[in-house]
Order: C-alpha cells, then sequence, then structure tokens
C-alpha cells in the first residue's frame, strides 16, 4: 500500500507544481487576514475511531501554524456521508473543514444512488493527512489462532459470525465488503457511528470480527485486547512488527489500504486552501505530531503528495478504483 500511495501521490506532483504555479498561491486577498475565528473540522464518525484521532492529532499542530484553534466536531451517520454533505454545503470560507476519507470520498459513490455530493467536485482538497493500512481483527476468544484458521471458521460459520462496519460506505464497510466477497461468505453485519464504538464491543466481545484502520487498533492489539489476523498490505507494519501480512498468512489477494484527508467545500477561495494547506505541512513535519502518528501505523505522504492537486488526483483515482470492485461485490 504504501508504493502504491505513494505511486499515486508522486503522480500528481507535476501537475500540483503546474497548477499552484497556475493559481499564484500568493497569501493576498481573502487569506490576509485569515483565520480569524475558530475552524470547525467534521469528523463525519463518532468520537475514538481513527478519522476521530486522526482529526485530533492533526488539527492541534494546525491550530498553532494557524493562530485559530480547530474545534473537531462529531457528525456521525450513513457511513460518514452526513458530515461530509453538511461540509460539502457549508459557506466556502475556510471556516468549515472535513476531514474525509476512502470511504467517504471514495467508495460512497457506488453505494449512495442519491449522495448529495460528489466527492471529486464538490470539495476543494486541502491535503493528505495519513494513509493507513487495514487489518483484519477479531474478538480475543474468537475462535481461530491465525489467519488460515480464520478463513476456514468464517466460511464454515458465516450465518453465526457477526462483523462490526461504521456504516455502509465507511472504510470498514467497504473493505470487509470486498474481504466477504473474496470469502464468498455474508455474515450479519452490525453498524455502528464509527469504529470507535465497534471496537468498544469487539473488545468487550459483543462482535466477532471487523476490518478496520490500523491507527484505531495499534494499542488494543499491543495490549492484548483484540486480535489482529493480518496486515492487508504488501509489507508489514513497523507498528505492529508481530503481524504478518495477508499475503505471508495466507490471502494474498486481499491487499486493501485507506487514506484520511482534509477537505473544504468547493469554492473556498485558493489563498485559504494554500494557507490551510501549509499549516497541514507543517504540522506532518512537526517531529512530535510525526511520532503520534507513526506509532500508531499511520503512513506520512511525502511533501508533493500533501499537495491539493494530489489529493483532488487520489480521489478520482479512489472513485474509479471502488466503484466497479463495490458494485461487484455487492451483485454476488
Ligand atoms: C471507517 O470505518 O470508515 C472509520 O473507521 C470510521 C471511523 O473513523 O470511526
Amino acid at each position: 500500500m504504501h508504493k502504491t500511495l505513494s505511486r499515486r501521490l508522486m503522480a500528481g506532483l507535476a501537475a500540483a507544481m503546474a497548477v499552484g504555479a497556475g493559481l499564484g498561491l500568493s497569501l493576498g486577498g481573502a487569506a490576509a487576514a485569515y483565520p480569524e475565528r475558530p475552524i470547525t473540522m467534521i469528523v463525519p464518525f463518532a468520537a475514538g475511531g481513527p478519522t476521530d484521532v486522526i482529526a485530533r492529532i492533526v488539527a492541534e499542530n494546525m491550530s498553532k501554524t494557524l493562530g485559530q484553534q480547530i474545534i473537531v466536531e462529531n457528525v456521525a451517520g450513513a457511513g460518514g456521508t452526513t458530515g461530509s454533505t453538511r461540509a460539502a454545503q457549508a459557506a466556502p470560507d475556510g471556516y468549515t473543514l472535513v476531514m474525509g476519507h476512502m470511504g467517504t470520498h471514495g467508495a460512497a459513490p457506488a453505494l449512495y444512488p442519491n449522495l448529495k455530493y460528489d466527492p471529486a467536485k464538490d470539495f476543494a482538497p486541502v491535503g493528505l493527512a495519513a494513509g493507513t493500512p487495514i487489518l483484519i481483527v477479531a474478538k480475543k476468544d474468537f475462535p481461530a489462532k491465525d489467519l488460515k484458521e480464520f478463513v476456514a471458521y468464517v466460511k464454515a460459520n458465516a450465518d453465526k459470525v457477526n462483523q462490526a462496519h461504521a456504516g455502509v460506505g465507511s472504510v470498514s464497510h467497504s473493505t470487509c465488503t470486498l474481504l466477504d466477497a473474496q470469502l464468498g461468505i455474508k455474515p450479519t453485519l452490525v453498524p455502528y457511528g464509527g469504529t470507535g464504538p465497534a471496537l468498544n464491543d469487539l473488545v468487550s466481545g459483543q462482535v466477532d470480527f471487523m476490518c478496520d484502520q490500523i491507527v484505531n487498533l495499534v494499542p488494543q492489539i499491543q495490549a492484548g485486547t483484540i486480535k489482529a489476523y493480518a496486515v492487508a498490505t504488501p509489507e508489514r507494519s513497523p507498528s505492529l512488527p508481530n503481524v504478518p501480512t495477508t499475503k505471508e498468512a495466507g490471502l494474498p489477494d486481499y491487499q486493501v489500504s485507506a487514506w484520511n484527508a482534509i477537505f473544504a467545500p468547493k469554492g473556498t477561495p485558493q489563498d485559504i486552501i494554500a494557507k490551510l494547506n501549509n499549516a497541514l505541512v507543517v504540522a506532518l513535519d512537526d517531529e512530535s505530531t510525526r511520532k503520534r502518528l507513526l506509532d500508531l501505523g499511520g503512513v506520512i505522504a511525502d511533501k508533493p503528495g500533501r499537495s491539493p492537486q494530489a489529493l483532488n488526483d487520489l480521489v478520482v483515482s479512489e472513485v474509479a478504483r471502488w466503484t466497479p470492485v463495490l458494485k461487484g461485490a455487492n451483485s454476488k
């Protein structure tokens, strides 16, 4: 995933530089005084999940650079599309942002025929906050000691097992939809307002398994309160060196990863976007912010990969990638 993500991000470099030059990203006009009051960053999921964790880490440092606080507001519902719709429809003045992700800005169009926003057209991309490998995890007494046993067990007991997710179109839902399609299973799906609350129920054994972004899981895996069967990226995560890749563990075709990124509403002045992007870039270069993200298994893009244009290119390619995958998986 690291290679795929960085390849995609690198691909945006040339275009980003051209667009940046063309737009004349000066700090005159609307951005001269911006920001004059606190900024709201919508997290379209419940508190305590990966989107929330990444948003709070990044927002803390961006607030210092911007000289105004970024207040995180959790607006959960409909797999993140409720909060994302609110952001798309907010005034394009730089005071409302959303921490979107691979689900809200990649998978959702395939699953919501009446989605009220177009991820590629109704937002002004600010920049990529973190890449997030996906793990297959289960409650700690789930009767399978490794991924091969997990696969055999869920195939044999598909009518009994249940799978948590953060709403249709969320990362946990989309990535596990892909897993279920590959395994040919239809477990009982248990929706939550985010994988923060879903993880609580996994720890207490109310649900059996889920696919989730690494940043939510590292502390629980390290504490032994849940089981991690595999990380679905080509390489192991430095944060979880003992967790095998899906390839190592016998499910080589299950390769999937996610990302989280900041978006403003379409029409937000370019000089404000430039100021926000600069604050994001500063945050991702800050030693303590980087450490917090990296310790949780987050992947930080190189500088070119953090540009608004690189994020725009990522959204376009993710919608194109996920639409056939999810339509195909759901028709099985
Ligand atoms: C997801 O599954 O999309 C996320 O994990 C949601 C969240 O941040 O809770």
